[in-house]
């Protein structure tokens, strides 16, 4: 567009007020390549407050409608996160992303949703709702909820219950590692897994054997290794191919649909190929840091050089990300997340003499649409409609709002971006959005630029400028009984009848 946009600053979040164009409610975009997950056409796409209104060539407007011409630009629907941490508690602190900069920081990068793990507090799922509601007010991009489950008990049942049916969600996280704090056993897991079914929710897992990475962590110890690098060999490959392997068996065993969060290896991701082969619903989800780095950085001698990198499951030595980007071009993973979950040096640096203690996790909400295309597009790995899938739509499906998100259809929320193909980005924590002092993919370039970002109808990020309003994100409820769940009462029913016959047996006198 033309305007001048002297309300916010290149780099700096900015509380912009409802003037220029990113006010307008109503927006031609002229002539781009519209793609969709299954479909691209040359089309104009027509908005008006917040909705899309009509997708095909040649719309003529009138003068009161901001113009944004795309020619030779890719038009696509916004990018959906399907796994972040925003204002999160966790190992002894807090996120330094919460909602309003971690999600200015995701518009930025051409991600217009998210959906966000709520941690129970105490165990108790309405007091952990009520505490996101509260993180979530200052939100300036829509979003969604998980719920993770940490413990077990009747109230935990009904009110697992209560927030599928009032609250909307439909998704559950059960830990299996993080032993002491969040880490649940197979019993608690069965529990979640056949209450999942019973409310057609999907069972989330984070798959590493906890109680072996405890030991492993003992060990690393006891040899005197207490750097970063303890981190990645104290809880190796094969526990996550373990736990990924329970956590399938015993969905397999209840029934009901996996979603394996984080898969960051290749053992993990040959578990899911293996139940995917084989029928059996599991969704896989890489994350960018799995996909793109290597663990090599965890032997950095400058602690927080190294420190920044440490994230469960670890990020893998060079081969794994290969592997998983491989899988996710032939449709053994399905959708890219980040497990965006940042902390500054100074956080970082509680693990100073002890890797155990090094808050886990690394950004990536702001990067994840860039660095996808530059991996995965750039390289001919994948098609451009699959981006769009494996970037939106998929995540939509499985969570239940498409194709309200994820698409660009008329009646559609207007999330939307504009990639232009030929310019490049570079990515660095001195420009980032985030409140972060590092960023695990500083000093990388690549092609493929998303010049402008659209959410709710708004435009938030256009060519460099952020006009983001707090307080203009809605929450989206997400209903449950997905795609996964078609059919799957009657596997029960095909189940109960192949079980042998009871065998008829005499009362034996005594
Ligand atoms: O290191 C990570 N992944 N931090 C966030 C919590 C989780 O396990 O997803
Ligand atoms: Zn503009
Ligand atoms: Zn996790
Ligand atoms: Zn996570």
């Amino acid at each position: 567009c033309s305007q001048a946009h002297s309300f916010c600053d290149a780099g700096v979040t900015g509380y912009g007020p409802e003037s220029g164009c990113g006010a307008s409610n109503k927006i031609l975009i002229k002539g781009g390549t519209v793609v969709n997950a299954y479909h691209q056409q040359i089309a104009d796409v027509y908005v008006e407050d917040g909705l899309i209104l009509a997708v095909q060539p040649n719309i003529k407007v009138g003068d009161d409608v901001t113009v944004l011409d795309a020619t030779g630009k890719f038009v696509m629907p916004g990018g959906i996160d399907p796994h972040t941490h925003l204002a999160m508690e966790f190992m002894g602190t807090e996120t330094i992303d919460d909602y309003f900069s971690g999600q200015a920081a995701a518009l930025a990068g051409g991600t217009t949703m998210h959906i966000d793990f709520v941690i129970p507090v105490n165990g108790s799922l309405p007091a952990g709702f009520e505490a996101y509601v509260e993180k979530a007010k200052s939100s300036c991009m829509d979003y969604g909820f998980h719920m993770a489950i940490t413990k077990w008990n009747d109230d935990v049942s009904k009110d697992m219950e209560i927030m599928v049916k009032e609250k909307g969600i439909n998704s559950f996280k059960f830990f299996m590692a993080y032993k002491g704090s969040l880490m649940i056993n197979d019993e608690l897991l069965l529990e979640g897994f056949k209450k999942c079914k019973s409310l057609g929710a999907l069972a989330m897992v984070h798959a590493e054997n906890g109680d072996a990475v405890f030991e492993g962590q003992k060990r690393m110890i006891e040899l005197g290794i207490t750097g970063p690098e303890g981190h990645a060999l104290s809880r190796p490959p094969v526990l996550e191919g373990e736990a990924t392997a329970r956590a399938i068996r015993l969905a397999h065993f209840v029934n009901t649909p996996l979603y394996v969060v984080h898969v960051m290896s290749r053992d993990a991701m040959e578990e899911i190929a293996r139940a995917r082969k084989s029928g059996q619903r599991v969704i896989g989800e890489p994350v960018v840091s799995g996909l793109i780095l290597d663990d090599s950085s965890l032997w950095d001698p400058d602690f927080i050089s190294a420190a920044k990198f440490v994230m469960s499951p670890p990020i893998r030595e060079s081969g794994h990300g290969k592997a998983l980007q491989q899988a996710l071009s032939t449709g053994v993973l399905q959708l890219v997340g980040t497990d965006h979950c940042t902390f500054n040096s100074t956080q970082k640096a509680i693990g100073v003499d002890d890797f155990r203690k090094i808050p886990n996790g690394v950004n990536g909400i702001e990067e994840r649409m860039h660095l996808v295309w530059d991996t995965m597009v750039e390289s001919g790995q994948i098609s451009i409609t699959d981006y769009v899938r494996i970037t939106s739509t998929e995540c939509a499906r499985i969570f239940n709002i498409y194709p309200r998100k994820g698409a660009i259809l008329a009646g559609s929320d207007a999330d939307i971006i504009i990639l232009n193909p030929s310019s490049s980005f570079e990515i660095s924590a001195r420009s980032h959005h985030s409140r972060s002092d590092t960023n695990v993919y500083d000093g990388r370039k690549g092609k493929g630029k998303i010049e402008v970002t659209i959410a709710g109808g708004r435009i938030v990020w256009d060519n460099g400028f952020l006009n983001v309003v707090p307080g203009s994100g809605k929450y989206i409820e997400m209903p449950p009984h997905s795609y996964l769940f078609t059919g799957i009462d009657k596997a029960d029913e095909n189940y109960i009848s192949s079980l042998k016959a009871p065998v008829k047996r005499y009362k034996v006198a005594t």
